[in-house]
């Protein structure tokens, strides 16, 4: 089982598409172990965003990150990294896919709604930013056998 850090961004808060893409999610059968809203602050930023903090664009992104509240989750599920980057699709909205959330509600490469870790390290890192290790409520669902079978682990 793997974990991923997911991010309602300000746009998906203000464009009240919090409970669409949670429900994406959860139709697609991977658990939802944490969740809170927050409001980014400047300081929590630079270090979600480090490695694009020199970035010509990391000022325009700061002040949208920290525009609005934001939803984190935590997510879990088999190969859930690459399967929430997936579902997610392109950065820019205006190249992703349709059926992706970014392609179906996304016209933009910063107000693209969701941030999802987009390797091990990011999501061991990026967890750990937003939620302590007692905030994860991992459970095995009741109906785990109706969304795969047992030995697909
Ligand atoms: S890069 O430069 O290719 O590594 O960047 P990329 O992986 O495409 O995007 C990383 C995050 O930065 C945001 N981004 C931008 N914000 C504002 N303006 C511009 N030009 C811009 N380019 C990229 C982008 O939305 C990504 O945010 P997350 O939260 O990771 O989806």
């Amino acid at each position: 089982m793997q974990k991923s850090l997911v991010l309602l961004k300000p746009d998906a808060v203000e464009r009240r598409l919090i409970g669409e893409v949670i429900s994406r999610f959860e139709r697609k059968g991977l658990n939802i172990v944490a969740m809170k809203m927050l409001r980014v602050t400047p300081e929590l930023s630079k270090q979600h965003y480090a490695e694009h903090v020199a970035k010509p664009f990391y000022p325009n992104l700061e002040e949208f990150i920290t525009s609005s509240p934001i939803v984190a989750l935590a997510v879990e599920g088999l190969d859930v990294i690459r399967v929430v980057r997936e579902m997610l699709g392109a950065t820019n909205g205006l190249k992703a896919a349709p059926g992706t959330i970014r392609g179906d509600y996304s016209s933009s490469r910063q107000m693209n709604l969701v941030h999802a870790s987009d390797s091990e390290e990011s999501a061991a890192r990026e967890l750990a930013l937003y939620f302590q290790p007692s905030e994860m409520c991992e459970y095995t669902p009741t109906l785990v056998g109706s969304f795969r079978a047992s030995d697909e682990s």
